[in-house]
């Protein structure tokens, strides 16, 4: 094993892909013994995934109306040989125009994108990395407000050789990102001898599901200018708001303030606001003529096919189809987050007040042995062996305050909500079952076991 470790290079086998932590280790119970209704009913639920198939109908239908947008069907066949032939990496000039035009409207109307400055990037996973490689050398480093995105660890680092320095957010003020704590992390950098080079903020955020303030993206805004380093915006989920206040993008507050634009790029994707990580539709998006240029050249090694482009560009300006699906695919989540935050509410569970995203942020603190990593990890590997549901612990994210959990709820059909819900009431009534005071056993005696006195319970809260 050591002799054929030393046949690869060490970027290939640092350990900065990240694949060993317990979030990647979720998915392998998964993998290994996957829920199935009626084939596999005690199998793990994946709630680690952070997918959008809730509109997915909308698009087949599309689809199916319009033939000519594919060029494997017979009626658009006679655009193939133009479409297979086609690898220019500035793309198609239409599915430019296309997304420039979505970005626009995503962003609330109230933004302008040039078709001109949309580089193309194998999903955002492949955009990060490519931001990262023009913007900083081996050894530099990045702040990242945590928690956050576990494979940003692997996307800006592992084969940029780039350090991440996490910017500690807390529970106390909703994780919100403060000028003290960019402030802290960056002097802690300084004294360590370490360069940085930028900051990244995901917004909305993942693991939060929450959006950043106007006047905190200002408050960004002024930190970067002031010690002139670049900020990178993930603005992957910025449609999948589902509730007041609305997504404001960073393209917007530059209209508004005095800001170096060469240090202000945007990173999106068509991976979760219309559901779609299989085409790896990525975008750098960047104000710096320089960092599109040399951006563009480093998309050779991630293009979009021109497949995907060709018929995206033509979904895409569907106006119509636009405005419905964003409008009902916002509809469909606000809904599915609502069963499923009211579900957890009945046993007592509580997460951090969301309004976008296809997950939420579970607060599990009160379930906690120990108040510590250790007790977290406990409590995981029951969620995960016992209860087999696929959630993420909040460590795998850099969070600092163990029991947090990230759970993804737009992933599955409406029953495996339910079959999820059912598992998560009946682990929590178990929990407090064992917890009942000794003080209980008198009134045990007299109705019999704890669970009859839990469901007792629940019978008088209903009635009150
Ligand atoms: C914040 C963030 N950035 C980037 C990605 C990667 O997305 P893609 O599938 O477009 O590579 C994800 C995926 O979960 C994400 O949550």
């Amino acid at each position: 094993m050591e002799k054929q470790h030393q046949l690869l290079s060490k970027i290939a086998t640092n350990e900065r892909h990240g694949e060993n932590s317990p979030y990647f280790d979720g998915w392998k119970a998964y993998d290994s013994n996957p829920f199935h209704p009626t084939d596999n009913p005690d199998g793990v639920i994946q709630m680690g995934l952070a997918e959008n198939p809730l509109s997915f109908d909308l698009i087949i239908d599309w689809i199916k109306k319009h033939p000519t947008a594919s060029i494997c069907t017979p009626e658009g066949a006679n655009m193939f040989k133009d479409i297979a032939n086609f690898q220019d990496y500035h793309g198609l000039r239409e599915f430019r125009r296309a997304i420039a035009k979505f970005m626009e409207r995503v962003g609330g109307g109230r933004v302008t994108f040039d078709p001109d400055r949309i580089v193309m990037s194998g999903g955002a996973t492949g955009a990060n990395e490519t931001i990262t490689f023009c913007l900083a050398d081996p050894g530099d480093a990045f702040l990242v407000p945590s928690p956050y995105y576990p494979a940003f660890d692997r996307d800006l680092g592992w084969r940029t050789g780039v350090r991440i320095i996490p910017v500690d957010c807390h529970s106390s003020n909703n994780f919100q990102i403060t000028k003290a704590a960019l402030e802290a992390a960056y002097d802690k950098a300084q004294q360590d001898g370490i360069n940085v080079k930028g900051l990244i903020i995901a917004n909305p955020s993942n693991p939060l599901g929450t959006t950043l303030d106007r006047e905190t993206v200002k408050i960004i805004l002024s930190f970067i200018n002031e010690k002139n380093i670049h900020i990178v915006c993930d603005e992957i989920y910025a449609a999948t708001i589902f509730s007041a206040p609305n997504f404001v993008s960073i393209a917007e507050v530059i209209e508004e303030m005095d800001c170096n634009r060469d240090l202000i790029h945007i990173v999106y994707s068509l991976s979760k606001d219309m559901g779609l990580p299989g085409f790896r539709v990525g975008i750098v998006y960047s104000y710096n003529d320089a960092v599109v240029h040399c951006a563009r050249k480093m998309s050779s090694f991630g293009l979009v096919s021109s497949q995907t482009q060709y018929l995206l560009a033509t979904i895409l300006s569907d106006e119509e189809f636009v405005g419905n699906f964003l409008a009902e695919s916002s509809k469909r989540l606000k809904k599915r987050h609502s069963i499923f935050t009211k579900g957890l509410e009945q046993v007592g569970i509580s997460c951090l007040k969301s309004n976008a995203g296809l997950f939420v942020w579970m607060n599990l603190r009160h379930l906690l042995k120990e108040q510590t990593n250790d007790g977290e990890m406990a409590l995981w590997r029951v969620i995960i062996n016992d209860v087999k549901l696929n959630v993420s612990p909040g460590s795998s994210f850099h969070c600092i305050e163990p029991g947090w959990f990230r759970v993804c709820f737009a992933n599955m059909d409406d029953e495996t909500v339910d079959v999820a819900l059912k598992r998560i009431h009946a682990f929590v009534g178990e929990q407090k079952e064992r917890e009942m005071p000794k003080k209980t056993n008198c009134w045990k005696k007299i109705f019999g076991s704890a669970s009859h006195l839990v469901y007792l319970k629940r019978v008088l809260d209903l009635h009150m």
